[in-house]
């Protein structure tokens, strides 16, 4: 049996169509159900539904052999594991945002920063003195909005959030952000025989 660790959210039903596509039998994701572990009809693969932030943690652990998650999530996550494949869907960047007219806030020796890449963006402010990284689990870009932060560190997708709360990019810090196949170090020799095939599918389609 292979074990998936699936993003719950915007990435779940395109990564479900994908793996179908390469012949894993995906009907039990569609299923209206609350419950987070899922197994196929035919017993063959089993997935587990969780936050994004917690795909790495459960594929470097050797608890699920493969995961389907940001490049993000991987980048700040920083575990030890296996990226296998870029997926080329949900396609993003990751940039500092801010409102337009107050551009130079950047050059404040002090800067407050809204984001939940906190680890991300300690490396990516690391060389200012005074920096002040505000953690915060979602809708970031209320941060500037209500004073709480001069600017945010976030995925930029459409850009349609940004714009609807007045804010602009100021600086791209990491582009072709997409989702990537992750594999356990010890799963990919372990069950070569069931995952190397997969992943070959994988790479026709894409
Ligand atoms: C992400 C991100 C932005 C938004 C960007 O949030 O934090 O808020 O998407 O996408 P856009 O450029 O297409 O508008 P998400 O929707 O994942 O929800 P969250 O606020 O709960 O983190």
């Amino acid at each position: 049996m292979i074990t998936f660790a699936l993003s719950k959210g915007r990435l779940a039903e395109k990564a479900g169509q994908l793996l179908a596509a390469a012949g894993v039998d995906t009907a039990v994701l569609s299923e209206d159900t609350r419950k987070l572990v899922l197994e196929s009809a035919d017993g063959e693969y089993r997935f587990f539904l969780v936050k994004p932030a917690d795909v790495p943690i459960y594929v470097e652990s050797g608890v699920a052999d493969l995961g389907i998650v940001g490049k993000d999530t991987l980048i700040e996550e920083g575990r030890d594991l296996y990226e296998m494949l870029d997926l080329k869907m949900g396609e993003c960047r990751l940039c500092i945002a801010g409102y337009p007219e107050r551009r130079d806030v950047l050059t404040n020796p002090h800067l407050r920063v809204a984001t939940k890449y906190v680890n991300t963006a300690r490396r990516v402010f690391a060389d200012r003195e005074e920096i002040e990284i505000i953690p915060l689990h979602g809708s970031i870009e209320l941060a500037p909005v209500t004073g709480l932060a001069d600017v945010i560190f976030d995925v930029v997708q459409t850009g349609s959030t940004l714009k609807a709360n007045g804010l602009v990019v100021l600086e791209e810090v990491f582009s072709g952000i997409t989702a990537r196949l992750v594999v356990n170090k010890v799963s990919l020799k372990t069950k070569a025989a069931h995952i190397l095939p997969l992943i070959a599918r994988l790479k026709e389609i894409l």
